[in-house]
């Protein structure tokens, strides 16, 4: 892939970011949603390179844009697989929370896991971490694992979780164990990129969520020298049926390796709402102002990148 790229790539993120943000707060999941995939699907056009949907908005009978398979890009440059999710937390910019992101992922092709959309187990740490965890390991050892990678103690050591019912063990097990908890009502690859940041004050992630994310999360993690293990959760015999259709082993735990092959892939993210992170899309009159982050995996390179965009001369870009 063109060093290049991944520049271009941020202006996708970016474009989704700023359609959806006006949705802000207004009750409007599937508002929110849609204005962030056209607004992505808008920009690919524009991007150099032969991109094919792997993951994305759904199948081809059911979703009018981004879906599975569909191509992107101008056609010339680079043949790569994407992963896009337009609005990582839709309910948190219906309700205006915390850590909404507009998020795509690219590797060439053949690289990415075709994720089924189903649950997926994930337990996630930053570099200092890696090598450390297991996710067939208690949530005491993990703990004990990351706490020592980071000369920390157990008490110290901060984890999150999606607050959900089906958590609940797990959240026990963190509370007798005495660590910090941050529960998340959604977004749970902000938090698996939170693990690789020391300003977010975030170590380890555990839990279940969408499996897409989970392979989004790891090209971030990739990019950033972290880890990132799955195993996917059918929930029923169709979900079997379907992971076995693709191939799938469902026992098997999901390794970086399985997640994104290879040793290069892009990765970018534009704040929706304001996160541990990046700061969400602001609006000031004439402009709109977001804050986005680009990496590669190959050269190791993070770049956050301010972004200020004339409204004016983008209309389409922002609801009114
Ligand atoms: P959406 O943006 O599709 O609403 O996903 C938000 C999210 O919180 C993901 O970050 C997470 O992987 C998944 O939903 C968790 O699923 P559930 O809400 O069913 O627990």
């Amino acid at each position: 892939m063109e060093r290049s790229l991944s520049m271009e790539l941020v202006r996708v993120t970016e474009a989704a970011a700023l359609s959806s943000a006006r949705w802000m707060g207004r009750g409007k999941k599937m508002e929110a949603d849609d204005a962030a995939t056209s607004a992505m699907r808008d920009v690919f056009d524009t991007i150099p390179m032969k991109g094919t949907v792997v993951i994305g908005e759904g199948e081809m009978d059911e979703a009018p844009m981004l879906y599975i398979g569909e191509k992107l890009g101008t056609g010339y440059g680079p043949r790569v697989d994407v992963a896009v999710d337009p609005l990582e937390g839709t309910n948190i910019v219906a309700s205006g929370g915390w850590n909404a992101l507009a998020v795509l992922a690219v590797a060439d092709h053949g690289n990415l896991l075709h994720a089924p959309d189903m649950y997926m187990d994930k337990i996630a740490v930053g570099p200092e971490a890696v090598g450390q965890i297991d996710i067939n390991a208690s949530v005491i050892d993990n703990l004990k694992a990351v706490a020592k990678a980071k000369n920390k103690d157990v008490e110290d050591v901060v984890a999150t979780v999606l607050n959900r019912p089906r958590h609940e063990e797990i959240i026990q097990q963190l509370r007798e164990a005495g660590a910090r908890i941050k529960l998340i009502d959604d977004g749970d690859v902000a938090a698996a990129i939170n693990t690789a940041f020391d300003q977010t004050g975030v170590d380890i992630l555990f839990g279940s969520g969408g499996a897409p994310e989970g392979v989004i999360s790891a090209v971030a993690l990739k990019c950033l020298g972290g880890e990132i293990q799955g195993r996917l959760i059918p929930q029923n015999d169709e979900e079997i049926t379907r992971c076995e259709g693709m191939g799938i082993d469902v026992k098997k735990v999901l390794r970086m390796e399985d997640l994104v092959r290879g040793d290069d892939a892009i990765f970018a993210a534009t704040g929706v709402t304001d996160g541990e992170l990046l700061r969400g899309v602001q609006f000031k009159g004439a402009h709109g102002e977001t804050q986005s982050v680009v990496m590669r995996a190959k050269s190791g390179t993070v770049r956050f990148i301010d972004g200020r965009h004339s409204l004016d001369k983008k209309p389409n870009l922002v609801m009114k």
